[in-house]
């Protein structure tokens, strides 16, 4: 069951102070997860992508030091300790699930930002290697929590192309703009159509009376920095380069329909031209999704997420049998409008739009028929759209 916020505000710092000792004022921030509807492998084609931020999230308490020092630890790594300081140049190495945070820090000073030194304790109720975005939350957490103790407050906008950069250069994950923009920017209630060429968002109300969104995690660990991803960028940068010969103004997938898309086949290696394909046509469905929930025309907004998993199966080869088969098995429950997997793929989860009423019978189906194919159960939770990375005290 989920604690009051007030109890996890406590919990946290009873922990921080057992690791750090009990003097001084202690901060507490959090950064959401976020669960892309609809919009997959679209960010850095320039396109569309409709995700929300869901209640799962990173929890961190801190507390200033005067030496400079960085000290961060993790409840879900006991025992380890991160340690470097802002007076000295800040490199990636162990513990690996430090080097989210170190390249925020480092980049908040590369933007001229005075930090302090900090004790921080982090603590996670969001799967690491769920597809759920556990990385941006960390990195988001980490900069609010700088920025609190350094007395100072940032754009969110600003904040999350930094924590993107941070993740490209410290990480080495090539992602793009949409888990970072989410984290920083949800609105409760709301999913947001993010256009990932100018950074417009637009929010549309999910009505918490009509619909549930329903995540299953396949507990099959993925990850963006296995090369996979980046190849994907690349092959669509190939495509790019193709459409750019007999039209110069385009600058991404974006800017290609889909005549273009057709007129192409043949022209291009068969897996370069259904990546364009899947990016060309992912961008449509994601603006039509967002205008057909705004009609609450759930069915039709259904249907374009089923159209959104094969597509990611067949042509961009994101997907794996696990996510395929949650997918599928979802779409067997009567009352869930549509279903898919959702995040960069590889495992991960699945995200279902549902019915109130639908969600029991959705999560004991899937259970059931997933352990009997794959023996093990996956974990099924409903959760709401909710705000964005905050200070809490
Ligand atoms: C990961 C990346 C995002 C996006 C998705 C796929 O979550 O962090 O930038 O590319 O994959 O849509």
């Amino acid at each position: 069951m989920q604690q009051p916020p007030d109890a996890q505000n406590e919990k946290i710092k009873r922990e921080f102070q057992r690791i750090f000792a009990a003097e001084g004022r202690i901060h507490v921030v959090r950064a959401p997860g976020r669960v892309n509807l609809i919009g997959e492998h679209t960010d850095y084609n320039d396109g569309f992508v409709f995700p929300m931020a869901i209640e799962p999230e990173v929890r961190l308490a801190c507390r200033s030091r005067d030496d400079g020092m960085v000290r961060i630890a993790s409840t879900a790594f006991p025992g380890e300790l991160a340690e470097f300081s802002v007076n000295e140049k800040i490199v990636p190495g162990d513990p690996k699930w430090a080097n989210y945070s170190k390249g925020v820090v480092a980049e908040l000073i590369m933007a001229g930002i005075p930090l302090p030194g900090m004790d921080a304790l982090m603590s996670n109720t969001l799967p690491v290697g769920g597809g759920l975005s556990s990385s941006a939350a960390i990195e988001l957490a980490t900069a609010h929590a700088m920025l609190t103790l350094a007395g100072l407050t940032m754009d969110p906008g600003r904040l999350a192309l930094l924590c993107q950069k941070a993740e490209h250069e410290y990480a080495g994950a090539p992602v793009g703009i949409m888990d970072q923009t989410i984290v920083a920017s949800g609105r409760a209630g709301h999913a947001m159509l993010l256009d990932c060429r100018d950074l417009s968002k637009q929010f549309v109300p999910l009505d918490p009376n009509e619909l549930r969104v329903v995540i299953a995690n396949s507990m099959v660990k993925h990850e963006l920095t296995g090369g996979e991803y980046a190849q994907r960028r690349r092959q669509c940068e190939e495509a790019v380069a193709h459409f750019r010969q007999s039209d110069p103004s385009i600058r991404a997938l974006r800017d290609v329909n889909l005549k273009q898309i057709e007129e192409a086949k043949g022209k291009l290696s068969d897996v370069v031209w259904r990546r364009a394909r899947h990016v060309v046509t992912e961008n449509a469905r994601a603006t039509a999704f967002a205008s057909k929930i705004g009609l609450k025309k759930y069915e039709e907004a259904g249907e374009l997420m089923v159209q959104s998993h094969h597509s990611l199966r067949d042509d961009y080869e994101v997907s794996i049998p696990e996510l395929d088969f949650l997918a599928a098995e979802a779409m067997n429950v009567k009352g869930v409008y549509g279903a898919r997997m959702t995040g960069g793929g590889f495992g991960g989860c699945i995200v279902a739009l549902t019915q109130p009423r639908a969600v029991e019978h959705l999560a004991g189906h899937l259970a059931r028929t997933y352990e009997a194919t794959f023996a093990r159960l996956p974990n099924v939770f409903v959760t709401t759209a909710t705000q964005g990375a905050s200070v809490l005290k």
